[in-house]
C-alpha cells in the first residue's frame, strides 16, 4: 500500500499555504487532533473541569495504550508529562545522588540535560564523564564498554536523536552494551519518536523521554515517560510526588503505586491529554514503520536537493541520518535569511550555540539553519525549497 500522503494533508490544516519544516521545533497538529481538543475544552467552559473528567474518566486509559504501543511497552509502564524536561527531571530526581556517583553521557546530549548534569554535580558532588564520539559522529561504542567499566556510572544518558545534528545514534547497540554493567540507561527520545520506530524491549532502556509537541505532532505542553518494569519493581520514583501515582495509606507513611504514574501529577490539561492521545493513535494507525521509511526518503531527498545548492554546506554528521538537516550558506546573516524565508512562507528554525554548545563548537558556527521535514512534507516541497534557496540574493 502506498502512503497516504494526500489523506495526511488533508488532515493537516496548517501544510497548505507554507512550507513547514519545522517538527523538531514544534510541529503541525492534525484536525481531529483540534477538533478533540476544542470539544473538550468547550465542555469545561459548559459544567466545569471536574465534571468533564468525571464523564471521560474511561477514555484516560487510551492514553496509555497508545504511548506503549508506540514504542513496544505496556499501559503500566507509561507517565504523561507536560514536557520532555518535565520527564526527565523526574527521572534524575528519582536518584538519591552521591560525589561517589558518575553520570555517563555523550557530548550530544540535550542543553537541559546537561544543565541538570551540572546542577547534580554542583549539589551533590556528582561526575560527569562523556564517551568519545568517531570522526563521523557516531558513538565511540569501544569507548562505552571502556568507560562503562572504568567508572562503573550509575546512569549512561544518551540523546537519541540531538536537536542540532541530523545523527540517529544506535540506541540498541548502546543499551545492549549498558545491559552488560549495572548502570541505568535513560534515553531521550525527544527528537526520535513518531519520527522513526523505537522500541524499549529493542533498546532494553530503563527510563525514555518524549515531548508531545514534535515529531509527535502533539499540543504544546505534553509529553510521556516511560519506565521499565525492572524500575517499578525497585519501588524507584521521582522526588517531587502526589496523589496520582502514590497512596496515602496511614498518617504518617505512603506507598507508591504499582505503575509508571507514581511520575505523573494529578492535575492535567485534559484538553491537551486527549489531544495527544489523538496524535498518538492516528501515528498508530498509520503505523510508524511506514512513517519511518517514508521520512527516510523525505529526508534523503531534501539532503541532496540541498546539496546541489551552490556554496550551501550541510552540517550533519553520523552514519545514520534522519529528518533534521543544518546547514548555512556563508556570508548571510541570521537576520537576512530569516527575512528572506518569511517572505516565502518558509517555517523552520535556527539551532543556535547557547542550545548545543559542544555540536556547535564541533561545527565551528555560531548558529545554523535546522529544517525537519516529517511526514506531511512532500518531495515537490523539498525541490520548491531548493528553488527558494537558490534564489537568495547574491552577496
Ligand atoms: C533532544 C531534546 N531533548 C529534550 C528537549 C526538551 O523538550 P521539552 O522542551 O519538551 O522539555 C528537546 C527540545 O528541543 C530536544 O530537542
Amino acid at each position: 500500500m502506498s502512503f497516504p500522503i494526500d489523506q495526511i494533508r488533508a488532515r493537516t490544516p496548517g501544510c497548505h499555504d507554507k512550507i513547514f519544516v519545522n517538527s523538531a521545533g514544534a510541529s503541525l497538529v492534525s484536525s481531529s487532533l483540534i477538533e478533540i481538543s476544542k470539544k473538550y475544552l468547550d465542555q469545561e467552559a459548559d459544567i466545569g473541569g471536574y465534571d468533564v473528567m468525571a464523564n471521560h474518566y474511561d477514555a484516560f486509559s487510551e492514553f496509555y495504550k497508545e504511548a506503549a504501543n508506540l514504542i513496544g511497552a505496556k499501559a503500566r509502564n507509561m507517565a504523561f508529562a507536560i514536557s520532555a524536561t518535565d520527564a526527565y527531571s523526574k527521572v534524575l530526581y528519582s536518584f538519591d545522588w552521591k560525589p561517589s556517583d558518575v553520570i555517563l553521557t555523550t557530548k550530544d546530549d540535550y542543553v537541559s540535560n546537561i544543565i541538570s548534569f551540572i546542577h547534580i554535580h554542583r549539589r551533590y558532588g556528582t561526575s560527569i564523564e562523556f564517551v568519545d564520539t568517531t570522526e563521523q559522529g557516531d558513538i565511540d561504542y569501544d569507548d562505552l564498554r571502556i568507560k562503562l567499566d572504568r567508572f562503573q556510572p550509575t546512569l549512561f544518558a544518551l540523546t537519541h536523536i540531538p536537536t542540532s545534528a541530523g545523527t540517529i545514534h544506535d540506541a540498541e547497540r548502546a543499551g545492549a552494551i549498558c545491559a552488560e554493567s549495572d548502570c541505568y540507561y535513560l534515553l531521550d527520545a525527544c527528537q526520535s519518536i513518531g519520527q522513526i520506530e523505537v522500541n524499549v524491549e529493542k533498546i532494553q532502556c530503563d527510563f525514555l523521554t518524549v515531548t508531545g509537541r514534535k515529531f509527535l505532532r502533539g499540543p504544546r505542553g505534553t509529553g510521556f515517560l516511560y519506565v521499565s518494569d525492572q524500575i517499578l519493581d525497585q519501588n524507584m520514583g521521582p522526588l517531587c510526588i502526589d496523589l496520582a501515582g502514590s497512596v496515602w495509606n496511614e498518617e504518617t507513611s505512603f506507598e507508591f503505586g504499582p505503575e509508571a504514574k507514581r511520575f505523573e501529577y494529578w492535575e492535567k490539561n485534559y484538553s491537551n491529554f486527549f489531544g495527544l492521545t489523538q496524535a498518538i493513535r492516528e501515528i498508530n494507525e498509520i503505523g510508524i514503520r511506514e512513517i519511518e521509511r517514508y521520512n527516510t526518503t523525505l529526508s534523503q531527498y531534501y539532503r541532496s536537493a540541498l546539496t546541489e545548492i551552490e556554496g550551501l554546506k550541510i552540517y550533519d554528521h553520523g552514519s545514520r541520518k534522519g529528518n533534521i538537516i543544518t546547514w548555512k550558506i556563508a556570508g548571510y546573516s541570521q537576520q537576512e535569511i530569516a527575512e528572506y524565508f518569511s517572505k516565502h512562507r518558509v517555517f523552520y528554525s535556527f539551532s543556535n550555540k547557547s542550545s548545543a554548545l559542544y555540536d556547535m563548537n564541533r561545527k565551528g558556527e555560531e548558529w545554523v539553519v535546522r529544517f525537519s521535514p516529517h511526514y506531511f512534507n512532500t518531495m515537490e516541497e523539498g525541490d520548491r525549497l531548493q528553488e527558494i534557496i537558490a534564489g537568495l540574493p547574491k552577496k
